[in-house]
This record gives C-alpha cells, sequence and structure tokens, in this order.
C-alpha cells in the first residue's frame, strides 16, 4: 500500500512524512514537493530561522534514526497534469495527504501577480489530484488541510456541520458561507468547494480539515535530532502569528500587534495538528467529512500576552506595541467557531501552551543570531517607519 503526501518540504509536511513513515513501517510513503516554498521566502529577502537541510539528507538521516526505509521522495511539480497523472496511475495511493500550497495572505496580497500564482497554484494542484484520482476510478482517501480563514469572521457561530438556513419562508441546510480575507484565503475557499464537488460528483472520499493557524516547532520525531528539524518562519510574509512572535520575543524586538489587536483566529500546535492528520489517516472515513482544527481561540493581543509571559519565565523580556494595521479586517468581532468532531476522531491534546510556548522559545534562542540578521522582515518597510 502507498501513501502520498504532498508538500513534504513544509512546516507541517515534512513532520507528517516522518509520522507517516514511524506509523506505517511497511506501506511505502512517498513525498513529493518542488521546494518552491524555499524559494518564497527568499525572495522576499528572509529565511527560516532553524536551517533546515536538503530532503536527500533528511530522508537519509530518518532512515538512520528510525531503521526504517519507507521514505521517497519524488521532484514534482503538482500544478502538472502528466507527471500527477503519471505518480497516482502508477502507485494507485490508498490515501493522500495534500499540504502542498502557497499558504501565506500576506504574500498573496503583493500583487497581481503573486495572487494570480497563488490561486493558480493552488487550485490547479488539487484539481489535479482530483481528476487523476477519478480518471484511474480510484478509491483514494484524499486530506487536504485547508483553513478556517475559509470563514472569515461572521457574526455567528461557525460550525463546521451544515448550516439551518430559513429565507422567505423556506428552509434548507447549506454550506457555511465563505467570507475570506485574502487571495489565498478565497483560493482554499476555491480547493474547498472542489472537495465538495468531487464527492458529489465522483463520490470521491474527502477530508476537509479546516485548520488554525499552527505554531511551534517541535513533534515527536522532528525532536530527535537537529538534521530532522522542520522550517520556522518569522518574517512579515511567511511568519505566523505566534512564530513570529515567538521570534520577535526571542531577537528582542517588541511584540507589534495590529491596530487594536483583538483579531480573533483559532490556534492549534504542529504537534497537534499533525496528530489530528494522523488520525484522519487512521479514519478513513468514506463520504465527505469537513472537521474545524484548531485547538483553542485567542486575539492577537492575547498571544502577545502569552508569549511575554513565556518570555519572563525564562528572562526575556520584551514589551508590547501597537502598530497601524497592515490588513483590511475587523478588529473587534465575535468569534466562536467549533471543534468537536477533531475531538470525535479520538484527538486529545497533550498541550499546555505556556510551558510550550517556553520551549518554543529556548530552541529558538539557540537560532537568535539568524533571526536578529532578518530582523528587518518581521515588518514591511512601511511599518518598520513607523515603529
Ligand atoms: N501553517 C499554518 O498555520 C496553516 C494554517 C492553515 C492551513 N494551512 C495549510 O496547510 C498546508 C501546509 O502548510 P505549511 O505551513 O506546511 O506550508 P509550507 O509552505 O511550509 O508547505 C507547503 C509545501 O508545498 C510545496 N508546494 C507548494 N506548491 C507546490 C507545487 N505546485 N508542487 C509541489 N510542491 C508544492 C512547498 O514547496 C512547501 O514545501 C497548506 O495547504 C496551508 O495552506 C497552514
Amino acid at each position: 500500500m502507498t501513501i502520498l503526501l504532498t508538500g513534504c518540504d513544509g512546516y507541517q509536511g515534512w513532520p507528517m512524512l516522518m509520522r507517516l513513515g514511524v506509523k506505517y513501517p511497511d506501506e511505502k510513503i512517498i513525498g513529493v514537493d518542488n521546494f518552491t516554498r524555499r524559494h518564497w521566502v527568499a525572495e522576499v529577502g528572509s529565511w527560516s530561522a532553524i536551517p533546515i537541510y536538503p530532503m536527500d539528507e533528511r530522508i537519509e538521516s530518518f532512515k538512520e534514526f528510525f531503521k526504517l526505509n519507507n521514505l521517497e521522495f519524488r521532484y514534482m511539480d503538482l500544478r502538472n497534469w502528466s507527471v500527477v497523472d503519471n505518480l497516482i496511475r502508477e502507485e494507485e495511493p490508498r490515501t493522500i495527504v495534500h499540504y502542498a500550497a502557497q499558504p501565506s495572505a500576506p504574500y498573496s496580497m503583493i500583487d497581481a501577480e503573486h495572487a494570480i500564482d497563488t490561486q493558480m497554484n493552488n487550485v490547479k494542484s488539487t484539481l489535479n489530484l482530483i481528476h487523476s484520482i477519478n480518471k484511474n476510478n480510484l478509491d483514494t482517501f484524499l486530506i487536504e488541510t485547508t483553513t478556517m480563514g475559509v470563514y472569515g469572521t461572521p457574526n455567528i457561530d461557525i460550525t463546521d456541520e451544515l448550516l439551518p438556513v430559513e429565507f422567505r419562508g423556506r428552509k434548507d441546510t447549506l454550506p457555511f458561507p465563505a467570507q475570506a480575507g485574502s487571495w489565498y484565503h478565497w483560493s482554499k475557499v476555491h480547493d474547498a468547494n472542489n472537495l465538495l464537488f468531487a464527492y458529489r460528483v465522483y463520490g470521491m472520499n474527502v477530508i476537509d480539515l479546516r485548520l488554525g493557524i499552527v505554531h511551534g516547532i517541535r513533534t515527536e520525531e522532528s525532536e530527535r535530532d537537529k538534521s530532522l528539524a522542520t522550517r520556522f518562519d518569522f518574517d512579515f510574509w511567511f511568519g505566523t502569528l505566534f512564530n513570529r512572535f515567538a521570534a520577535q520575543c526571542v531577537a528582542g524586538f517588541p511584540l507589534t500587534i495590529y491596530g487594536e489587536g483583538g483579531q480573533t483566529r483559532g490556534y492549534i500546535s504542529l504537534e497537534d495538528t499533525i496528530r489530528v492528520t494522523e488520525l484522519a489517516v487512521e479514519a478513513e472515513k468514506k463520504g465527505y467529512n469537513l472537521i474545524n482544527t484548531f485547538l483553542e481561540t485567542a486575539s492577537v493581543k492575547m498571544v502577545a500576552e502569552k508569549i511575554q509571559e513565556a518570555g519572563k519565565n525564562i528572562g526575556l523580556n520584551v514589551e508590547l506595541k501597537s502598530v497601524p494595521n497592515p490588513r483590511k479586517e475587523a478588529e473587534k468581532h465575535y468569534y466562536n467557531p467549533s471543534n468537536e468532531k477533531m475531538f470525535n476522531l479520538g484527538f486529545k491534546s497533550k498541550y499546555d501552551l505556556i510551558s510550550s510556548l517556553e520551549v518554543v522559545l529556548k530552541d529558538l534562542s539557540e537560532y537568535k543570531e539568524r533571526i536578529v540578521v532578518k530582523k528587518d522582515k518581521f515588518l514591511p518597510k512601511v511599518l518598520r517607519e513607523k515603529l
């Protein structure tokens, strides 16, 4: 049996590839990537705080530490229909974990070219997978991590069930409306709709894991050795909130809160998201499944305060500083999404926020110089000048 994982060089992809390798020692685990994330981060002038090893060295190191020889890597651009279709026809994967995407909202908002490339990359890659599974008459489970950002911030509770609607005296249950906030997030709305349609028209087995913002460094496998580490981005474009604030804290740079800092989102640690994805692979859920995947919600200000507290506990003192919000978003709003279905998969978190943040800050401190040298990348130029 074969499991295919797309985006295996990425932040989540590499630890998930190792998790699958360890969990399914008798299966072939194929990872694909075109290393485009490495190029995108270089394009904005930044780098991963934690140095990441070339893919062949990562795989050799995995072999050495876990005494397993079941990981395979294929360099591949998922936008290319014939290479995707050849791979899927030859390997007939029982499950595909689809992570490959351009995942940054600010990067997708740079200009027309970045917006269009993001949508073409993300939507085309997913369509190629859907169509190849269907064309080859496979019963493959297709698991994609979309994003909680698909929903935006509606003034009602967010559910991953169908939404009961009553309008002009008639009732129905409909997919929850999408109100995404960037071209990237809209690419995931399109993916989510295409996944639902693939289920409706082809009966495809789909799990849409609608992910909150992921944070952290360590997973059970990656913490074994530096050569197994995953990337950790901290720049304005690719650093997600917790991770960027953690890097700012280590660099002694103020934690920059956009506007009032009331923007509230769902969050989940890297280890927890890998665990949920692992459970989704194990569950082999037939049909269409949408699962909100986050552990807790917090405002930007609350996240900054938590990092500040964890920093203080280990002797790092940073101030909080409000800067003009570079994004068009509500700074005060209602936010109440549900996440029960994630627990129905059997998920239990061992996570403790403050102690985990302390571990992140300690791990990052080792790479302080790599962060400090790029500290002008925490904010876009226009905001740096206002600091
Ligand atoms: N990190 C988060 O906070 C977060 C939150 C919500 C959803 N997600 C989603 O989870 C998935 C994984 O996110 P991540 O943070 O690991 O991102 P990442 O950028 O680190 O990983 C994605 C990988 O896909 C590869 N890739 C992109 N386009 C490709 C293509 N056309 N062909 C082959 N490879 C390609 C990249 O090189 C990269 O290694 C993404 O779909 C993202 O949208 C992430």
